[in-house]
C-alpha cells in the first residue's frame, strides 16, 4: 500500500485518479482549495485518508500546505494535478508553475513525483522570465511547457526520485469541456499506473507520458540550461532554493 497526495482532487482527473487508487487499497490524501471544497471532497471520497486545504493561488497558503503535508509524513507519490486554464495570467503562473515548485521544494522528498502537463505545451513559448511579474505574459500552454520542463529537471537533479510529466489527453472534465474528444478513463490511467507502481514498467523517470507511452515533448523542455534558468527564477521569486537530493 502506498501513500499518495494529489493536488486538486476535488474534481476532474485528480478526483478520478484518487478514486481508483483508493479502490486499489492505497492511502490517498486529497487537496481542496478551501473548506467548502474539502467538504465536497470528503463526501465524494469518504474513504480518503484525509483532505488538506490550500488555495494554490496563494503562495503563503502553499507553504503552509507543505508543512501540513510534512506533518503527515513522507508520501510515496505526490501528483501535482491542480491547474487553471481560462483565467488571468498571474493565476496561471502561481497555480500551474510556482505552487508545484514550492511544494516540490518544501515537502519531504517522495519516492515519486508526477506533474500534469498538456499537449497544449506544444504551442507554449518559453516564458520563465515572466513568472514573477505582476501581470506576466503567460498562457496556459506556456505554463504547461514550464511544468513539463520542471518535471524533467527534478528527475535529473534527484536521481533517487522518479519524476515524470503527463499529457492526459483532451478529456471531458470541467477544464476539458463536455465536447473533449479523448477517452476520459485514459486521462487518469497513467497517473494511477505510476502511483500504483505494481507494474515494473511503471518505474520510469524523466519521461513525458501520454497514455503510458512517450508523448511528443517540445525540445525546449529538455534543454538543461533552460531547466536551470527556470529553477533559478522560481527560487528567486519564492525565496526557496531547490534542495539537493536528500
Ligand atoms: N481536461 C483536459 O482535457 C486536460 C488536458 C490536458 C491537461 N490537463 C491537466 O490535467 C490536470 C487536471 O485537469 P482537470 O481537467 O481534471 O481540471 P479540473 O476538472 O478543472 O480540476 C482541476 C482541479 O484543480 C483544483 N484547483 C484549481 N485551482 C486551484 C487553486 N487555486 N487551489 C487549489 N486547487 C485548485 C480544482 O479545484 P475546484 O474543484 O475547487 O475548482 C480541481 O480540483 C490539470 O493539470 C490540467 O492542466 C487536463
Amino acid at each position: 500500500m502506498a501513500s499518495i497526495f494529489i493536488t486538486g482532487s476535488t474534481d476532474g482527473l485528480g478526483q478520478m485518479a484518487a478514486r481508483e487508487l483508493i479502490k486499489s487499497g492505497h492511502d490517498v490524501y486529497l487537496h481542496a482549495r478551501n473548506a467548502d471544497r474539502a467538504g465536497d471532497a470528503r463526501k465524494a471520497l469518504p474513504e480518503a485518508a484525509g483532505v488538506l486545504v490550500a488555495d494554490l493561488n496563494d503562495l503563503d497558503a502553499t507553504r503552509r500546505l507543505a508543512e501540513e503535508a510534512n506533518a503527515i509524513g513522507t508520501f510515496d507519490t505526490v501528483i501535482h494535478n491542480a491547474a487553471v486554464y481560462r483565467v488571468n495570467s498571474s493565476l496561471i503562473a502561481r497555480v500551474n508553475v510556482l505552487s508545484p515548485y514550492l511544494l516540490t521544494c518544501l515537502m519531504h522528498q517522495p519516492k515519486q513525483l508526477v506533474y500534469l502537463s498538456s499537449n497544449d505545451h506544444t504551442w507554449g513559448k518559453w516564458k520563465a522570465s515572466e513568472l514573477g511579474k505582476d501581470k506576466p505574459d503567460m498562457t496556459y500552454a506556456d505554463s504547461k511547457l514550464l511544468i513539463a520542463s520542471f518535471a524533467l529537471a527534478v528527475a535529473r537533479k534527484w536521481p533517487d526520485v522518479r519524476s515524470n510529466a503527463i499529457d492526459p489527453g483532451w478529456v471531458p472534465t470541467k477544464m476539458g469541456g463536455s465536447s473533449a474528444p479523448d477517452d476520459l478513463d485514459k486521462g487518469y490511467a497513467t497517473q494511477v499506473w505510476l502511483a500504483d507502481g505494481k507494474d515494473p514498467k511503471a518505474g520510469v523517470s524523466g519521461r513525458y507520458l501520454y497514455h503510458k507511452r512517450d508523448g511528443e515533448l517540445q525540445d525546449q523542455a529538455r534543454d538543461t540550461h533552460k531547466q536551470e534558468a527556470l529553477i533559478d527564477t522560481c527560487a528567486q521569486i519564492t525565496g526557496v532554493p531547490f534542495p539537493d537530493q536528500a
